[in-house]
């Protein structure tokens, strides 16, 4: 039977009721207000780290963490490992490429090594879909999911909506246009779930061979034209090309990709006069993005996405350690 118990407001609920969950691998997972509640938590830390607090509490002192990276990473896996620092955590970085998984061990057995060596918590980023849910289901610990495959990058969606709930006010009919290679993107799919969840109307804007064909079951009305998808966009948040993530021709030509889906100056202009403008990164200038839009000083939110990754990270370590720390109402 559904869970169709929805409470009057998020104040009804406290402590484990506000945040159910032993792991956090999906925003598909959460609720709307443990969504918020996740964003309201990481607010404090946004303003405690703008403050110029470096270290703020000794919350998981004596907890390990763990940083198991199978897939390139610079900003996840810096903001996850300065969020547990900040926290005073023991923070341990595996490097797949110089792990015994280059020796041929199981991704199962590489798990069940971890939790051999009582981590607290487990941050995975993996290049296979459903990689970090069989993880989390063989170890004693919360896990969170820093990207698996095509499928789910939910601390980026979060980061993302923690951006853009401080620069626009919330989301009630916002119109957020995530623009490009939607069909390769986990960052596009938690987005939409997440956004979408939160009131915003959602579009994806892609060509037709990378436009995936479940985005209007994630929350998102499809457009093929930038045109159109643009047209009095609130937030433009554009996705990088994957080409690693890409078997064949799906684009004639990297310049031909940037004429029509490229976000320019002119294209910027069709949304409205004060839209936002995202990128997840690492960007690919002049392909998805010109860089005078990407490093336009009021337009462009790219380098506070980084800086909310810190924030939503401490908090999710947070909130998820807290059943293990014995906070009260959270056993
Ligand atoms: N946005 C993002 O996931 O970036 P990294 O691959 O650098 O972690």
């Amino acid at each position: 039977m559904p869970d169709i118990t929805v409470p009057s407001a998020q104040s009804d609920l406290t402590g484990r009721a506000l945040f159910p969950h032993r792991h956090l691998l999906s925003i598909a997972d959460l609720k709307p207000w443990e969504i918020r509640f996740l964003l309201d938590e990481a607010e404090h830390w946004a303003k405690s780290n703008r403050g110029g607090a470096r270290k703020h509490d000794d919350r998981l002192a004596g907890m390990t963490q763990i940083n198991a990276f199978f897939e390139n990473s610079t900003r996840t896996l810096l903001s996850f490992e300065i969020a547990g620092k900040r926290l005073g955590a023991d923070v341990v970085n595996m490097a797949a490429a110089t792990s015994s998984v280059k020796k041929g061990e199981t991704l199962i057995d590489t798990a069940m090594t971890l939790n051999a060596m009582a981590a607290d918590v487990i941050v995975i980023r993996h290049a296979s879909s459903g990689a970090v849910a069989l993880i989390a289901d063989k170890v004693d610990c919360p896990v969170l999911n820093a990207g698996d495959g095509w499928h789910q990058h939910p601390t980026q969606a979060l980061l993302d909506a923690l951006t853009i709930r401080r620069r626009k006010g919330g989301f009630e009919g916002l119109v957020v246009a995530i623009c490009g290679d939607v069909l390769h993107s986990r960052v596009a799919r938690s987005n939409m779930l997440c956004l979408a969840a939160l009131g915003a109307q959602v579009r994806a804007v892609a060509p037709p061979t990378l436009m995936p064909p479940e985005v209007e079951m994630l929350g998102a009305t499809p457009y093929s034209r930038m045109d159109e998808g643009l047209d009095g966009a609130d937030v433009v948040m554009m996705l990088r090309l994957q080409n690693e993530r890409m078997d064949g021709a799906f684009i004639p030509s990297p310049r031909e990709y940037h004429m029509l889906y490229g976000l320019t100056p002119e294209r910027l202009a069709i949304a409205k006069p004060d839209a936002l403008v995202m990128h997840p990164g690492p960007m690919n200038r002049g392909v998805e993005i010109a860089s005078v839009v990407a490093d336009h000083p009021d337009r462009s939110a790219i380098t506070e996405q980084v800086e909310m990754g810190v924030a939503i990270r401490m908090a999710c370590l947070d909130v998820l350690t807290r059943g293990a720390r014995g906070v009260e109402g959270w056993a």
